[in-house]
Parts: C-alpha cells; sequence; structure tokens
C-alpha cells in the first residue's frame, strides 16, 4: 500500500518511469565545495598531511614498496556484546627503497562516520542536514604497530617511482572529485552474483580502486594474500527514485516524500562514536523490519528502498587483489 503510494509519487515528480541502470554510478564533481560550518570534526582531518594534500614526488628509478594496511576500527578492541563485528579501516603504504622514507594514504570520513551515515535534523530546516564528506590523506610514516598488532601489514606489489608519481597524480584527481562518504552497499540478496543497487564509497572501496589503479599502470600483484574488507549491507528490491533535495523539499513540493523522509531519519540521534553509530545500526534494524523501508541518500539524491530480509548485514569477506 505504502509503495504504491510512492510509486505514483515517483511518477508524478519525474513524468516517467526512468531506466535506471544498476549499481547507480557514484556522482564525480568537479571540484570539492567547502565544508559546511555546522560541521565540526571531532579529531582534525589528516593532522600530519602535508599542505594542501600534496603527495612527494619520487624519482623515477626509484623502486617503491606497496603495503595493504588493515586494522580493525579501534573500539571493537574490546569485546563486549558489539565486538563480534569485523570492523576494519584499510588503508595503504608505500616505502621507498632510495630514501628509505615511508608513507601511509588513506580515505575516510571529514566528520566521522556517524556524519556520514545518519544527518542531522535541524530545527527550521526541514532538508535533513548531512555532513557526509569524505577525503583522501596521505603522510609521512607508517605506524608498523597500530597495523601489525591486531591486523595486517602486507607487501602486495613493488612499482617504480614514475609509476607512483602517475598514481599520485590519479589520487589528486580522485580526492577532488570524490568528495562524499557513503557507508551502505545496497543489494538485491545476498547471493555473490546478485544484483547491486549501490555501492559504498568508503576506506575499503579507495583502497580498492587505488590496487585497480595500480594494476591499470602496470603493477603486478602478490596472488598468495587473501584480502577481505568489512562492508555494511541493505538488501532492497528495485529502488524508487524519490528526487535531490531541491525537488523533495523545495517550496510548491507534495509534502508526503518530505514528511516521510524525515520521519525517518528522526529516531536516529547523530552518533558521536562508532559504539554509537552501532547502536542506531541495531534501531535502524528494528525500525526498518518494522516498515520494510529506507531512505537512502546517494549522490545527495533520495532514494526509497523496499527492504527486505535479511535487511541489514555486516560482512568481512574477501576482494581478491587485481
Ligand atoms: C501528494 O503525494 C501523495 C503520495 O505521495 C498523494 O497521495 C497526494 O495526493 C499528493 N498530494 C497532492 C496535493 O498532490
Ligand atoms: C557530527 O557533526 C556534528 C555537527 O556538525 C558535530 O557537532 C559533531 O562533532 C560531529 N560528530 C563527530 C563525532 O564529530
Ligand atoms: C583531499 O581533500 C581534503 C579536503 O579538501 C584535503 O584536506 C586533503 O589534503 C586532500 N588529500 C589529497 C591527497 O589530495
Ligand atoms: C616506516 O618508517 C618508520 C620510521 O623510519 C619505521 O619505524 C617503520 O618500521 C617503517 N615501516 C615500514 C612498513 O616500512
Ligand atoms: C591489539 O589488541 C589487544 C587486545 O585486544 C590490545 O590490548 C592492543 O592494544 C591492540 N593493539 C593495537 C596496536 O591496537
Ligand atoms: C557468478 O558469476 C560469475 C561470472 O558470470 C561465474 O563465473 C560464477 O560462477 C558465478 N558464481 C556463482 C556463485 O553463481
Ligand atoms: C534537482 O532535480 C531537478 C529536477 O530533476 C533539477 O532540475 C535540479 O537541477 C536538481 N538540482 C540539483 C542541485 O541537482
Ligand atoms: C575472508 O573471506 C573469505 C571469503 O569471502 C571467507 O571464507 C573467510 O572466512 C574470510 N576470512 C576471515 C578472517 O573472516
Amino acid at each position: 500500500m505504502i509503495l504504491l503510494t510512492h510509486s505514483v509519487f515517483v511518477v508524478a515528480v519525474t513524468g516517467t518511469f526512468a531506466q535506471h541502470v544498476w549499481p547507480v554510478p557514484y556522482k564525480r564533481f568537479d571540484y570539492r565545495p567547502k565544508t559546511d560550518p555546522y560541521c565540526q570534526a571531532r579529531y582534525t582531518f589528516c593532522p600530519t598531511g602535508y599542505p594542501d594534500g600534496q603527495i612527494p614526488a619520487m624519482k623515477d628509478e626509484d623502486t617503491i614498496e606497496v603495503f595493504k594496511l588493515q586494522a580493525p576500527v579501534w573500539e571493537f578492541k574490546y569485546g563486549d556484546l558489539l565486538g563480534h563485528f569485523k570492523i576494519m579501516h584499510d588503508a595503504i603504504g608505500f616505502r621507498s627503497i632510495l630514501t628509505g622514507k615511508n608513507y601511509t594514504a588513506e580515505w575516510y570520513e571529514l566528520f566521522q562516520l556517524g556524519n556520514c551515515t545518519f544527518p542531522h535534523l535541524r530545527p527550521g530546516i526541514e532538508a535533513p542536514f548531512w555532513c557526509n564528506q569524505g577525503a583522501a590523506c596521505f603522510f609521512e610514516g607508517i605506524d608498523d604497530v597500530h597495523w601489525k598488532q591486531n591486523g595486517t601489514l602486507a607487501m602486495v606489489t613493488t612499482i617504480t617511482g614514475s609509476l607512483f608519481n602517475q598514481m599520485a597524480k590519479w589520487m589528486k584527481e580522485d580526492n577532488d572529485t570524490g568528495i562524499y562518504y557513503e557507508t551502505w552497499t545496497v543489494q538485491s540478496t545476498p547471493e555473490v552474483n546478485t544484483t547491486i543497487w549501490f555501492e559504498s564509497y568508503d576506506c575499503s572501496k579507495y583502497v580498492q580502486r587505488t590496487f585497480r589503479k595500480l594494476a591499470d599502470l602496470g603493477a603486478v600483484f602478490t596472488k598468495t594474500l587473501q584480502t577481505n574488507y568489512t562492508r555494511i549491507f541493505l538488501y532492497s528490491g528495485e529502488p524508487l527514485y524519490v528526487g535531490n533535495e531541491t525537488v523533495v523539499f523545495g517550496p510548491g513540493e507534495n509534502k508526503t516524500a518530505a514528511t516521510e523522509i524525515r520521519n525517518f531519519y528522526s529516531p536516529f540521534r547523530t552518533p558521536w562514536s562508532v559504539r554509537e553509530f552501532l547502536i542506531n545500526l541495531l534501531s535502524i534494524y528494528d525500525e526498518v523490519v518494522l516498515r520494510k523501508e529506507f531512505y537512502l541518500f546517494y549522490n545527495f539524491e533520495y532514494w526509497l528502498l523496499p527492504m527486505k530480509y535479511p535487511y541489514i548485514k555486516i560482512t568481512y569477506e574477501e576482494i581478491p587483489l587485481p
């Protein structure tokens, strides 16, 4: 019943049953806009990064070792109720043989994970407000103990300095055009070859994207290392396009979708910690099971997901090296 009403609404808005490309491509932007002052980071983004996100140039004839880095998000080291989720953070390490210097590259949220997953409902502002930017951070040093002790620090390939410099150029472009974080992977079922509606865009995707780029540039990867990543899934039938913020929350529009989107997000306080984030996830689970719907914000547009069993899942599964 609810779904039918929504279909009617969608038709009214777009005037057509649009044929969508699945998964919906993650939108690239021309440049990264300034963040809104309302968004306040709890931890400074990239405190030891180079000014302006520079990446130091390597000598063309240098040999650079490339490492896959992975460690549990710190709050999960403590074995409470939530400890059994394998929530990992991923990054890439580089070591120059000529200089002996090493570096870490990672991509993460400017305003912490909770702010990328749940919006703020601000008094006097109708549209939910998102502090969902994510970006790359490149800094000198690899914290061996951090990665090794409960995670992974493993060499995956060696490249030339020249190839590194090409990758660095791509990293800058990637950073300027891929500006927002997306927590969820949305697909039809948990099966391997199922239809994927939306891909996440997070730290692990950054590592996979960079490895892919290195492979395209000619790097050859070790085949022996099993590389697993954390993924946070939603399961749904074919998503229905609702509209962008202007259409849903702009003047003169039918307020039904606007109200439903606000109602959907209202139970979730924007979490301050990863622990609160998971508690929110559990309450999202309850709400989603009850209502069988979820409003996804992707490419700064809203979609209605007709949710289905098993609704939400966190996995730690293999995505092989290229
Ligand atoms: C607004 O949309 C709802 C369905 O989403 C529909 O039932 C209702 O008739 C619409 N109202 C107007 C004034 O168009
Ligand atoms: C999330 O955003 C709010 C509003 O900008 C901010 O107060 C808060 O510090 C952010 N959360 C964290 C964990 O930084
Ligand atoms: C990526 O963009 C962020 C936000 O503007 C910036 O702080 C960071 O230095 C950039 N990183 C790289 C590697 O370009
Ligand atoms: C990175 O450099 C630091 C400082 O020289 C060193 O302690 C660490 O072992 C190096 N790690 C790797 C993986 O090269
Ligand atoms: C690794 O896990 C142990 C046990 O949970 C913990 O005491 C230690 O601090 C962790 N090490 C790092 C570097 O996070
Ligand atoms: C998934 O699709 C690939 C390529 O079409 C195929 O090789 C593989 O066997 C399929 N896996 C399953 C579990 O169906
Ligand atoms: C929102 O969607 C409308 C209708 O499709 C479009 O005209 C408008 O340019 C979009 N606004 C933004 C900010 O993308
Ligand atoms: C890694 O992923 C594979 C296949 O997806 C799975 O069989 C394996 O148990 C995972 N490893 C860990 C440590 O969870």
